[in-house]
């Protein structure tokens, strides 16, 4: 395989929007480049669609979204990282209507919908539910204005260089060529993991790359076993699995079971627009008390041309598989939809590891604790993206000349006998929407871990190829998720383990994996 050396002041590994605001931040600072794996617009980011929330109406205020926030997050947040995201947030949605994002109007002021446990309508949305991609646009013409900044598209990231214990870049695959990008300051925005479930709200791109080079290279992970699970995705034999927006909750629309019977209002208070974790789990418990594959979601009692009106991208997706959303109820499960944990940071998006930085998804603040709030995730790629950038930015302007030495990318591992990749990709989806899933308990997480214990080998094999380096990153995140489940005996957010139905003990402790020291409990 040809390979070749490259230098930069940053590297920014991922394309969606915590991403694009980094390099934002540090294109003014020096040169920049921005790797995406697939196409530039291909992250979760383009396929956000419920909306971005921000306490910029006339009812709301910064405090009453922060309690909303810790609330959802049940008792795990970090204070001060959500203390920084409701505060810092609207100035930076302003800053973004100024670069020329358009949201959605009633009149001349902003339009705010409601999402579930949200106690306001603070969500603003754009083109009714294409709000990432609204913000993957502004976000992608405002980095073409830096001359500084280089686009590597279908770059696939093997590995983190990591020299005298910083991080100096890292090793990709593009065009059948290694390059070893050295930078110094890397930024890792690759957003987060849902593929590793076969039920997924996320584009295929999510295989949890960041998570696993971060790990491999010594950093730090949190809290794995806290995944959302979005309770609405479309469920048809035929059709793609598309997020069903919370916000159609959010306008009225009512879950039923296949006999047709509203049932959220015997689950929570709040009904329909109960915490995420909660809605998801009355779903599952509805679909085995019925033997149904499914639920349904109704809006047939909602004004048809407002429904067109405000989800024009569901309207048109679920009507090429026959179904009119205006007239028809919409078939729909619960997905694997955002993972809450992830490779560790400080406020400003500093990891472990000097050099290296994470922002988004892929990065955990603390801000979501055990369950994120909807539409808090576009807001948080905005306000941590720019502060990792701008931390990243002042350790640069701090920082010695690295020296660049060439490194061999280490070739195919030989001794490994050949193994069906597609095939162990999907038998690792099954595995862990049956036994990782939204309830888990024990004995289901001993069996995925016996299962995960047969593929051990692809872990520590070297592959060249983009279809292999993504099944060993999913393995290694897998193992991560099913070890700190185990660990966490109790339930809170979006952990619920069927045989620890309280919190447990110690519950307020984090759990924390490192690939030299395993797994250990930390406080916050
Ligand atoms: C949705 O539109 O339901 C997704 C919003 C989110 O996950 O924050």
């Amino acid at each position: 395989m040809r390979s070749s050396i490259k230098t930069v002041d940053f590297l920014i590994i991922g394309g969606g929007v915590a991403g694009l605001r980094a390099a934002i931040e540090v294109a003014p600072v020096g040169s920049v480049i921005v790797l995406t794996k697939d196409m530039p617009a291909e992250s979760s980011t383009g396929y956000a669609q419920g909306g971005i929330a921000v306490a910029l109406s006339d009812e709301d205020e910064v405090g009453i979204h922060y309690e909303d926030t810790i609330n959802a997050g049940d008792g795990l947040c970090n204070k001060d990282a959500v203390k920084v995201l409701v505060e810092e947030g609207p100035e930076l949605i302003l800053e973004l209507i100024s670069w020329g994002a358009e949201f959605d109007k009633e009149g001349s002021k902003l339009a705010f919908t409601q999402e579930a446990a949200h106690s306001r309508r603070r969500i603003l949305h754009a083109q009714g539910d294409s709000t990432g991609r609204e913000l993957e646009r502004v976000l992608i013409n405002k980095v073409r204005t830096f001359k500084s900044v280089s686009r590597y598209d279908f770059a696939f990231t093997v590995d983190l260089i990591i020299k005298d214990d910083r991080c100096a870049g890292a090793i990709i695959l593009r065009d059948r060529e290694a390059i070893h990008i050295y930078a110094k300051a890397t930024i890792l925005a690759t957003g987060g993991a849902g593929q590793l479930y076969s039920r997924t709200t996320n584009p295929a791109v999510t295989t949890g790359d960041g998570m696993a080079i971060a790990y491999r290279a010594g950093a730090v992970l949190q809290d794995m076993e806290f995944i959302q699970f979005h309770p609405t995705t479309l469920y048809s034999p035929s059709a793609p699995q598309f997020l069903i927006s919370e916000a159609m909750r959010g306008e009225g629309a009512i879950l039923k079971n296949i006999h047709g019977e509203r049932f959220m209002p015997g689950y929570h208070t709040l009904a329909e627009l109960a915490p995420r974790d909660i809605v998801s789990r009355a779903i599952i418990s509805e679909m085995v008390r019925t033997n149904a594959k499914h639920v349904y979601l109704d809006l047939t009692h909602l004004d048809k041309n407002f429904v067109k009106g405000r989800f024009p991208r569901i309207y048109s997706t679920c009507l090429q598989f026959d179904i009119d959303i205006t007239e028809d109820l919409i078939p729909v499960s619960p997905a694997a939809h955002y993972v809450m944990g992830g490779v560790k940071t400080n406020l400003n998006g500093e990891t472990d590891i000097k050099g290296l930085f994470a922002t988004g998804e892929v990065a955990c603040t603390g801000v979501h604790g055990a369950n994120r709030l909807a539409s808090n995730s576009l807001l948080e790629g905005l306000v941590y993206g720019a502060r990792a950038g701008r931390s990243a930015g002042e350790y640069v302007n701090k920082s010695q000349k690295s020296e660049v030495r060439s490194q061999r990318l280490k070739t195919a591992s030989s001794i490994l006998p050949s193994f069906d990749t597609v095939k162990i990709k999907s038998t690792l989806r099954r595995l862990m929407w049956e036994k990782v899933g939204i309830i888990r308990c024990k004995e289901s997480l001993n069996a995925a871990r016996e299962w995960l214990r047969k593929w051990d080998s692809i872990l520590k094999a070297d592959f060249t190829s983009r279809e292999r380096l993504e099944l060993k990153n999913m393995l290694t995140v897998a193992n991560l998720i099913v070890d700190s489940a185990l660990l966490r005996e109790g339930s809170i957010g979006a952990h619920y383990r069927s045989d620890f139905k309280e919190r447990g003990e110690n519950w307020q402790r984090h759990v924390i994996s490192q690939k030299e020291k395993g797994l250990q409990r930390a406080d916050a």
